[in-house]
């Protein structure tokens, strides 16, 4: 058989006539060809089925640990070109959002398609906002939590406790049940995520008011003393608002994967979300802005960077906040966000970490390790810095990426639920372990 021509060749001999939307395949343990149809540069691992040595053979598979190359869905949500540093939702660029658009409308166009009219957000705003009270119940439920209880692990647990309270959630192919539960969804999270802090601190609860905007209310549930009626600071609300839009969605990450695959197999959305919610929890993904402040506060001053880096160099440490699996440039949010800082250091004062931030940036955007990885600041690595200078714990700053991003994941979820090709997740693997063996009694077992 003739030896199979590479790509290239094949590129440069293919003519207009000969051109075709398919990929031949040449398994050179049988010689035979094979041709897949691609579409959207992609082609169906299921296609590959038919590649075998003998007829009994299972057929051939893709291996493909941790998806780096695989798409699980065709999505119309959040477009990222990686190379670029491009985030665009629904088509509309991160950075005329940021500038123009508020959280909730953003939710909306997230959720819906398209910006929505005065009247749809003025409907959409309402709902939201009258569904931010929690049953009575979740109040005691959360008193069981110890003093210390990271209010990650209390806002897993009480968003996936929604779901006892409203049973008619699991009925998630009616559309009018699902919009109640995004209203129930976005609403809520903000109070119990408020509700978690506060009984970390000891305080008392503040419920929600309504005449508050979104971040504006949050800020009162959270921060609420003895004032009879609470006034957000306006530049910190909209710096919220803000956080919150750049937060919204992020196609394909860990926990959007995993609020798909856990709605996949038609588990109701509050169990889903509180599944995602646990995903982003992990220092790799939503976990790593606290990270990033307890890498500055470990670092101590500017004169220690080097010797960190060089730890970092060594593979002894990770630079939290840096690297991405997608963007192998700077991250259009992280751009945001560090103009941000400096505008809340303006109202709340500088917070002296940002030197120590900006060193880290320095010398790792100039050293060789950095670059040959393009490793560039992510959206966590300036975050965390304005959520301290705003006054909020470590702690809470990965509660303070799950709020916004239950639009995201919602969204994730119904577009997984309407699109016919998708079925229960369930991934193939490849066995490596032992072939049959007999069954040892103890006593002959080393
Ligand atoms: N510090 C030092 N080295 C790093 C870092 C980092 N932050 N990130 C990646 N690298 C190195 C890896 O060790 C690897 O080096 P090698 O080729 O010598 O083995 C190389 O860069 C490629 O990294 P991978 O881990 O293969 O990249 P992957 O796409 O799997 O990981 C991730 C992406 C998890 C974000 C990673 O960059 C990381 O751990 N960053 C720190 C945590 C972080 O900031 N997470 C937030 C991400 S944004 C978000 O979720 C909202």
């Amino acid at each position: 058989m003739t030896p199979p021509k590479t790509g290239t060749l094949m590129n440069s001999e293919t003519s207009a006539e000969t051109r075709r939307d398919t990929l031949t395949i040449t398994d050179n343990r049988t010689g035979k060809q094979y041709e897949v149809p691609i579409k959207n540069d992609t082609i169906r691992p299921i296609d590959l089925r038919k590649i075998k040595v003998n007829d009994a053979d299972f057929g051939m598979m893709t291996y493909d640990p941790s998806f780096s190359n695989t798409a699980s869905c065709a999505s119309k949500i959040t477009y990222i070109d990686g190379d670029q540093g491009i985030l665009r939702y629904r088509g509309y660029s991160i950075e005329e959002l940021a500038e123009k658009s508020t959280y909730l409308e953003t939710a909306y166009l997230i959720l819906y398609g398209e910006l929505p009219t005065q009247s749809q957000l003025a409907d959409w705003s309402y709902h939201i906002t009258h569904h931010t009270f929690v049953h009575e119940s979740i109040k005691k439920f959360l008193d069981g939590f110890h003093y210390d209880a990271h209010p990650m692990g209390m806002l897993i647990s009480t968003v996936a406790a929604l779901s006892t309270f409203y049973p008619e959630s699991k009925d998630i192919f009616n559309a009018e049940s699902r919009r109640k539960q995004t209203y129930r969804l976005i609403g809520k999270m903000p109070t119990l995520a408020a509700f978690s802090y506060r009984h970390s601190l000891g305080m008392p609860l503040v419920y929600p008011d309504n005449d508050l905007s979104y971040t504006g209310n949050f800020l009162n549930m959270l921060f609420r003393t003895t004032e009879l009626k609470y006034k957000p600071n306006p530049t910190l609300e909209r710096t919220l608002d803000i956080l919150f839009i750049l937060h919204a969605d992020h196609e394909q990450n860990c926990s959007s994967t995993a609020m798909r695959g856990v709605g996949s197999s038609h588990a109701d959305p509050y169990c889903a979300t509180a599944a995602a919610t646990a995903a982003l929890y992990g220092p790799l993904h939503g976990g790593a802005n606290e990270q990033v402040l307890r890498m500055l506060l470990e670092i101590g001053s500017v004169n220690n960077v080097p010797a960190y880096v060089k730890q970092v160099k060594a593979g002894e440490k990770l630079l939290m906040g840096f690297g991405h699996r997608i963007y192998k440039n700077y991250d259009p949010r992280a751009k945001i966000v560090k103009r941000m800082a400096y505008e809340v250091f303006e109202t709340v004062g500088r917070n002296p970490l940002i030197d120590i931030a900006l060193e880290c940036e320095r010398i790792a955007l100039e050293d060789e390790y950095f670059v040959k990885r393009k490793l560039y600041p992510n959206v966590d690595f300036y975050t965390g810095l304005i959520y301290q200078s705003m006054g909020f714990p470590v702690t809470m700053f990965p509660v303070l990426f799950a709020i916004p991003r239950t639009s995201g994941w919602i969204a994730q979820w119904e577009e997984m639920l309407l699109d016919s090709e998708q079925k229960i997740a369930r991934p193939r693997q490849v066995y490596t372990g032992y072939d049959l063996r007999s069954y040892t009694p103890m006593d002959a077992r080393k």
